[in-house]
Formats: C-alpha cells, structure tokens, sequence
C-alpha cells in the first residue's frame, strides 16, 4: 500500500497534471539555458522531492524524465561546456521508487554514453528527511549552487513551512510548490488536523479564514503566498490555478524566487498555459484552451503604464522592469503586444526613436501627464 494515498504504484494522469509538467519543461527549458552558458556557476541542482514513479500508467513520462529530457535535448545542450547538472530524484513509497528506478534506468541506456555533465541521484526516503540531510551537508560558510527545488506531494502534510524556509534560504534557490487548497478548504476551520495546517503555513491564521461567501478562498490563496514570502524571504510570488473537473479549485502551484529574469520566465511559461491571463487551467476545457492562443490582452496594462509612468519619460529598459517585477505580465508582452499600440492610439511617444513602433533598449518613452 502506497504512503499517505490509495492510488495504485502507477496511475492515469489528469489534464492538470500535463499542464503543470508543461509549466515545469517550458521553464526548465530557460533556466538550463541561462545557467548553462553562464560562467559564473559550475554546477546546478534540480532537487525532484516528490518524484513518483517516472510514469503514468498509459507510459507518459513523469517530472523526473520530463526534466532530464528537457536539459539532454535543449538545443543548446552542447555549449553548456563542463556546467554539472545535478538531479536528485526522491520517492519515498518502495514500488514507486522501484518503478522510477526502472524508469530512470531506462531512460540512461537509450542515451548511451551518458553525458558525465550529468548526474542523477536516486533517493527513496521521506521529504523531510532528505530535506534536512541535504541541508546538513552543506559546510556553514558554504552557499548551495543555484538550485530548482521542485516539491509536489499529493497533500499537505510533508511540506512543512519551517523546513521550506530551511531548504530554499540560499540566494540561488527556487521553488516550485504544490498547494493542495482541497484540503485545507475543507479542514481550516474544522479543527481535526490543525497541528498538519499550522506546520503547512507557518502559523495558524488560517483558521481565521472566512465563509465561501466572504472570500475564503482569496483569504487561503493571499495567506499561504504571504508566508511564502515572507517566511522564506522571496522577492517574487507567483501561482497558478487548477480547476478540477467539478469546476473546483482542486489546487495551487507556487513558483517563488529572487530574481527577476527567473520570475519573468515562469510568468511566461504560465501565461503559454493560460493565454488569457487568467492563470489558471481548467481540467474541464482541457485541450480547447489552445484555441485562444496569442489571445493576451494587454488593455489592463496599458492602462497601469500610462498610470504608473504619467508625465515621465523613461528609457524602455526601466518599462520592462515594471512590467516584469510589479504586474502579472511578462517582457515579451512589452514591445510589440502593449507599447506599440500605445503608440498608435497617441498614448505614448518617443523623442528617440528609430522607427515608429519599434523599442529597442535606449528607446525613450514619453507617457503624458494625465488629466485630473
Ligand atoms: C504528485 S505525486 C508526484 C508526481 C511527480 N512529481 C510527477 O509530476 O510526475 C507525489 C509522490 O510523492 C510520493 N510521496 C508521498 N509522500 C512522500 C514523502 N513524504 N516523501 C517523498 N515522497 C512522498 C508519493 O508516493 C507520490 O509518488
């Protein structure tokens, strides 16, 4: 019998489960990318805490094949020079770890020889365990090498907030969490796990959540963010909805990190997801949500920038920044999708600009003062 589930070793994988493994190969595709060619870091550490069993039972590949392809047919992969790629692999249910062992050992021999850039360790113990012996590993005056901590249970009692704080506290840490709202709709206020939902966030405001009617679950969803950030010290928060096939909230994904360029890369693989914006994917629209591609509205937008920036002239670069730290939006939206048409509709213009509608860096902006 599984840990802490009734699911058999393998099972069916749902809509949201791809769309999350699409969140997670179109980010890692850009974060392999920039650490690759970057000099400044020999190694890198994707840590799969809750790796599963490396399969569906239909033999889609899980998180921990998906990552490994991502890096091993990124095409770049050739110019990452000697940069060490560091996977750790952990499932603590025996078949499960079994079947991913099997999976993983596969997947090394149809990529024979395998690259020695590329390390693969396979742990079969509990979360909190590995967690804390990762940690005491590391030398006191040592920092972790940028690391991409990947933590999807299938609820909410191994994920402890002090241990998440322990774990992501080096600079170059990220965090890509799974938040199972279901549960802790259900039990906030019902007193029966409470010790399991303090642990879950850190403190035990959520008992204080309110009514469906009032907001609840904005109050659980704003909560569990804010003690990300601030109990983990994240300069950026971002989530992602899963709406399950009842047309419930089943769960959130997290992403937290410190830096800028990696925020704005996770808003941009979220936002492939949800084209509209609106972050979050429904189990129940599966694969009629591509249908609306490029179908980004950057009215709310436009309307922040000719706020935000009213009688001032910036350089584009400082534009970009905006876009990327302060709003739901990523850079790629600034250019072509949000300043142009701004041009065009006369609310904007540019004292140096080359050619009307294009913004290359050093380009000024000109936002009017507003009325009133
Ligand atoms: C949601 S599944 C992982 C799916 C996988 N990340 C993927 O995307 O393909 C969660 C897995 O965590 C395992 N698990 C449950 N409790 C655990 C714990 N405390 N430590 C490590 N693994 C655990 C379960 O057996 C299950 O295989």
């Amino acid at each position: 019998m599984p840990k802490g589930d009734s699911l058999p070793t393998v099972w069916r994988r749902p809509p949201h489960t791809k769309a999350k493994h699409d969140i997670l190969t179109r980010y890692l595709g850009a974060w392999f990318g920039i650490f690759g060619t970057s000099r400044r870091h020999q190694r890198v550490n994707v840590l799969d805490g809750f790796a599963g069993p490396g399969r569906y039972d239909d033999d889609q590949p899980g998180s921990p094949v998906l990552t490994l392809n991502t890096l091993l047919e990124h095409r770049s992969f050739a110019t990452f020079g000697d940069t060490l790629f560091n996977f750790i692999f952990n499932e603590w249910d025996d078949k499960r770890f079994a079947s991913l062992q099997e999976v993983l050992a596969g997947v090394k021999a149809s990529r024979a020889p395998w690259p020695n850039t590329v390390q693969i360790h396979e742990r079969n113990q509990n979360f909190q365990s590995l967690a804390r012996e990762l940690l005491d590993s590391i030398p006191a005056d040592r920092q972790l090498a940028p690391t991409f901590a990947f933590v999807d249970p299938f609820g909410y009692k191994d994920v402890p907030m002090s241990l998440i704080r322990d774990l992501v506290s080096h600079p170059s840490c990220e965090l890509f969490i799974y938040f199972d709202f279901n549960s802790v709709n259900r039990f906030a206020n019902a007193g029966n796990v409470d010790p399991l939902l303090t642990a879950l966030f850190g403190c035990d405001d959520y008992k204080n959540a309110p009514p469906a009617d009032q907001g609840r679950a904005q109050f659980i969803h704003d909560l569990y963010e804010r003690q990300l950030r601030n109990e983990c010290d994240f300069a950026h928060v971002c989530s992602f909805e899963m709406i399950n096939k009842s047309g419930h909230t089943g769960s959130y994904l997290f992403f937290c990190t410190r830096d800028d360029q990696a925020y704005d890369k996770m808003k941009e693989a979220m936002w492939k997801l949800a084209p509209g914006g609106g972050y979050r994917f429904d189990d129940r629209l599966a694969g009629q949500q591509v249908l609306f591609e490029d179908e980004a509205n950057t009215g709310p937008l436009q309307d922040e920038l000719a706020q935000h920036f009213a009688g001032r002239t910036v350089p584009v670069e400082e534009v970009r920044q905006y876009v990327i730290r302060k709003t739901p939006f990523h850079s790629g939206q600034v250019k072509v999708k949000t300043l142009k048409p701004m041009q065009t509709a006369g609310r904007i213009s540019s004292p140096n600009q080359q050619r009307k509608g294009t913004f290359p860096d050093g380009t000024l902006i000109e936002f009017p003062a507003l009325d009133g």
